[in-house]
């Protein structure tokens, strides 16, 4: 076992570690703003060639922002808003640009109430100030400090760019990039709703929340038959095995959006990866280093192997819905992994029922025969389990 499961264990972690590595890599980073202003952090937006950077002060509530637009004719505005109210156009507290005839540029605030806006200049829901916009190489950037007492720190953002006429901007096309330039941002992390944020959670809500209790089923559930012996247990170590290494590989994706914010924490969060990490490292060592089926203390190695196991899977389910938290995605993910959960509670009902019934059923046809074969001896098939056929 050991030695079939040693280098596919190594090729796997090497991967992850690879992807946990690659994927922060954005080009934004390595944007030089003019007049060594520095951003601490920055998004490459998926939509519209569109990068925003930003510096965020806890403690003042203020974001002081560059929303930058790439590859953009002078005859073009460019917008980026927050949505404190919801995730589309509507409500967005939108700073727009664009040249005026003259040559000079025009920042200004515009709340959008409606499809019909014409993008007047007003006042948005919270104070703006240090507004200006340049344009240079085809390359238009909108400046502004925001402060922002009332928004949590992960907020709705929009951007967008249309055809300027007569010195105001006229609609914007309404298909493709154009209406899908929407997403989250976390101001604190530095996630995204499209980018690392969702990568982290999706490696983490597939191995530590799905692939893990699935593994548990195969274990519980299949191990009853002796025909699905030795099966269960390379489906089992297959099944926790794949989901530890793409685990570990989430885990990462998440030390390194929490690096990217230092003095800013999801304690909780934080905490119960590690203790996840730590615990799931000892359930997968099981694969090497567990006592012989007949070890005398094989039984109580069981018991804690169970305990541990049983741990970990609640503790990532605890995990992942405070990541939903943290990350705020659109409630169909949430609702998705909700379905999926249920969906795997009912599976295991029945099949617990089912095992039951079928162990009351083994144990009553097999009690006359039980002085001579003892619990275990009938058909040895509990060769890797912890409980005898007549338990559950
Ligand atoms: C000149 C002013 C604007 C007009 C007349 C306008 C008009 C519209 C219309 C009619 C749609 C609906 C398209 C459809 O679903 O068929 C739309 C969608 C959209 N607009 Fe605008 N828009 C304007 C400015 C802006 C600004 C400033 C932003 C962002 C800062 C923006 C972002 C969006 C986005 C992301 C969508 C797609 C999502 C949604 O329907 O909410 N728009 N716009």
């Amino acid at each position: 076992m050991g030695k079939t499961f040693k280098p596919v264990l190594i090729i796997l972690v090497l991967f992850s570690l690879h992807i946990s590595s690659s994927y922060g890599q954005s080009s934004c980073a390595n944007y030089n703003f003019a007049r060594n202003q520095v951003f601490r952090f920055c998004n490459d937006l998926p939509y519209l060639n569109s990068f925003l950077h930003w510096n965020y002060d806890q403690s003042a509530k203020t974001v002081k922002i560059a929303y930058r637009h790439t590859g953009v004719s002078s005859s073009r505005w460019v917008a980026w808003a927050i949505n404190p109210t919801g995730r589309g156009m509507v409500g967005a507290q939108a700073l727009v640009a664009f040249q005026k005839a003259d040559g000079t540029m025009r920042a200004y605030t515009a709340p959008v109430s409606g499809y019909q806006t014409q993008l007047q200049e007003g006042d948005l829901s919270f104070p703006v100030s240090d507004l200006s916009a340049t344009y240079a190489r085809n390359e238009m950037i909108i400046f502004a400090t925001l402060k922002l007492d009332n928004l949590s720190s992960t907020v709705n953002q929009v951007w967008q760019e249309g055809p300027v006429s007569g010195d105001s901007p006229a609609m914007h096309s309404t298909t493709g990039p154009n209406v899908q330039s929407t997403g989250n941002l976390n101001l604190l992390s530095g996630a995204t709703g499209t980018t690392g944020g969702a990568i982290h959670g999706l490696l983490n809500a597939v191995s530590w929340g799905i692939l893990l209790p699935i593994g548990a089923v195969f274990a519980r559930y299949l191990k009853v038959f002796p025909s699905a012996d030795p099966a269960w247990f390379y489906l089992h170590a297959i099944c926790q095995s794949s989901a530890y290494i793409i685990g570990v590989a989430g885990w990462a994706t998440g030390l390194r959006l929490g690096s990217q914010s230092p003095g800013v924490q999801y304690t909780s969060h934080r905490i119960i990866g590690i203790v996840l990490f730590c615990l799931g490292t000892l359930q997968v060592s099981a694969l090497l280093l567990r006592p012989k089926k007949e070890h005398k203390h094989r039984f109580y190695w069981n018991i804690y192997h169970h305990c541990i196991g049983y741990s970990v899977i609640v503790l990532s389910i605890i995990n992942i819905f405070k990541g939903f938290d943290i990350l705020n995605p659109q409630e169909k993910w949430k609702t998705a992994y909700i379905g999926i959960l249920i969906g795997l509670a009912i599976v295991a009902t029945i099949l617990e029922v089912y095992t039951w019934f079928v162990v009351v059923k083994r144990k009553k046809s097999s009690s006359p025969h039980k002085m001579q074969n003892g619990v275990n001896g009938t058909n040895g098939y509990n060769g890797y389990g912890a409980r005898s056929q007549d338990r559950v």
